[in-house]
């Protein structure tokens, strides 16, 4: 028995319930995908797909997975569903190396801009097998379509990535398809952080106009960790051989069994996600949205905010993750569009309301949390990033254990704990 892994479990879940988690990526599962992953669905080995197996004993996990797929087909209106990615990176991978060779062009939002490290990003390796050109958003924080077309003539990728990860505006997927006819490119969307929002049709959904979607499971579509890679009928007419080759870029090209329990458990989120009341807290999670960037003094068209800190001070953005959780509000530190700081140090925060939304909470809990938030940004002016880069590891860590001593901090923390603790955690305590 390992007590002590078990035991930091229950301090997880602890934390979790006193905590608000903002993180817009992050959510909470149902205690059914939380069964199915823990199901004995985990001792198995299927490599291959339903049908074409490499082992034996696979009939009962064949229907899983057929039914998986029918689930995300019906869901999304697509004509095949791949459903064995270990996770979003492998997945969007697995869709470079499928559809491109190597060394070939492809094209995506840069990370600063609010894209993902797979859309070609110099420390991720899509970046290192494929030559990846990045566009990057204009002045106004929004993506140009007239420069990512230039750069499209230019460049002439095999393959454009249309996604956001800390991107707070719609995605124009009418205006991409046509860049990407215009180069014989193909359109791949992904979706990580809006398909959630995308089934329950709250937001517009890219299956006309892309020929393929990617989407991790475990975000705003609220399921296990895992992802799948979706075809659409374009794409299907761009390219008959596509399903094939995208399969194959997975397995074997990628990857060696798939994980069945976590299979099951993306069949049971989707049929949750094909629920009315999904389609409710869908809808929910944008005016939440909305009610926090109206009280933070910020836009967002989606569930995300990129809240740049520089009317607070310099390079803030670091000082905010650690001076927010030790209020019990957790976020992720954020490169704001041309961030004058850095990467590391960067000048924003990124937060979202998925997570807090599953919880039960409405407009009226996003003023309260609003106004937490505006209170500790409020204590870091002053705390300026360093100019000279060799000063600031030990900044922050001076920073931080100033700010534990903080007695302010300290009391709000206790108020959100005890606010928190109000909205129960649903994969806890749902039946
Ligand atoms: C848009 C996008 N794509 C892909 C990924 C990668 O997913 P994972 O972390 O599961 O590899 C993410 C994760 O944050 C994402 O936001």
């Amino acid at each position: 028995m390992s007590d002590k892994i078990f035991e930091l479990i229950k301090q997880e879940e602890q934390r979790q319930k006193v905590g608000l988690e903002m993180i817009p990526s992050e959510n909470y599962v149902s205690k059914n995908v939380l069964k199915a992953l823990g199901s004995i669905l985990t001792d198995k080995y299927s490599e291959g797909y339903p049908g074409a197996r490499h082992y034996g004993g696979n009939e009962i996990i064949d229907q899983i997975e057929t039914e998986a797929q029918r689930l995300a087909c019906q869901l999304f209106g697509v004509k095949s569903a791949i459903v064995q990615p270990y996770s979003g990176s492998p997945a969007n991978l697995a869709v470079d190396l499928g559809l491109v060779e190597p060394g070939g062009v492809i094209m995506g939002l840069s990370l600063s801009s609010g894209g993902h490290l797979t859309h070609g990003a110099k420390a991720s390796f899509t970046s290192k097998i494929f030559q990846a050109i990045q566009y990057e958003v204009g002045e106004d924080g929004k993506i140009n379509l007239e420069e990512v077309t230039k750069l499209a003539q230019q460049h002439q990728p095999k393959l454009i990535w249309v996604g956001l990860t800390a991107y707070p505006y719609t995605l124009d997927f009418a205006g991409f398809a046509k860049i990407a006819q215009s180069v014989g490119a193909y359109l791949v969307a992904d979706i990580s952080h809006i398909s959630g929002l995308v089934a329950a049709k709250v937001l517009p959904s890219p299956v006309q106009y892309v020929d393929v979607i990617t989407t991790t499971t475990h975000k705003t579509l609220r399921g296990p960790r895992g992802a799948m890679i979706l075809i659409t009928q374009k794409g299907l007419d761009k390219d008959p051989q596509i399903v094939e080759k995208l399969e194959k870029g997975v397995f074997p090209g990628l990857q060696g069994g798939p994980h069945d329990n976590v299979t099951a458990a993306i069949a049971i989120a989707l049929q949750e996600a094909s629920q009315p009341q999904f389609k409710e807290y869908a809808e929910q999670i944008l005016k939440n949205a909305q009610v926090l960037a109206k009280q933070l003094e910020t836009k967002t068209e989606n569930h995300l905010l990129l809240l740049d800190l520089s009317m607070y001070g310099f390079g803030l953005g670091y000082q905010a993750q650690i001076a927010l959780e030790l209020a019990g509000i957790t976020v992720n530190r954020n490169t704001i569009p041309h961030d004058p700081a850095s990467a590391y140090y960067p000048s924003g925060i990124r937060l979202g309301t998925p997570a807090l939304t599953s919880r039960g909470m409405k407009e009226e809990e996003m003023v309260k949390i609003a106004s937490w938030i505006k209170e500790v940004l409020e204590m870091l002016k002053g705390f300026d990033l360093p100019q000279n880069q060799p000063e600031r590891k030990d900044f922050i860590k001076e920073f931080r254990s100033q700010m534990k001593e903080n007695l302010r901090l300290k009391e709000i923390k206790k108020e959100v704990e005890q606010f928190a603790a109000q909205f129960p955690l649903p994969g806890v305590t749902d039946e």
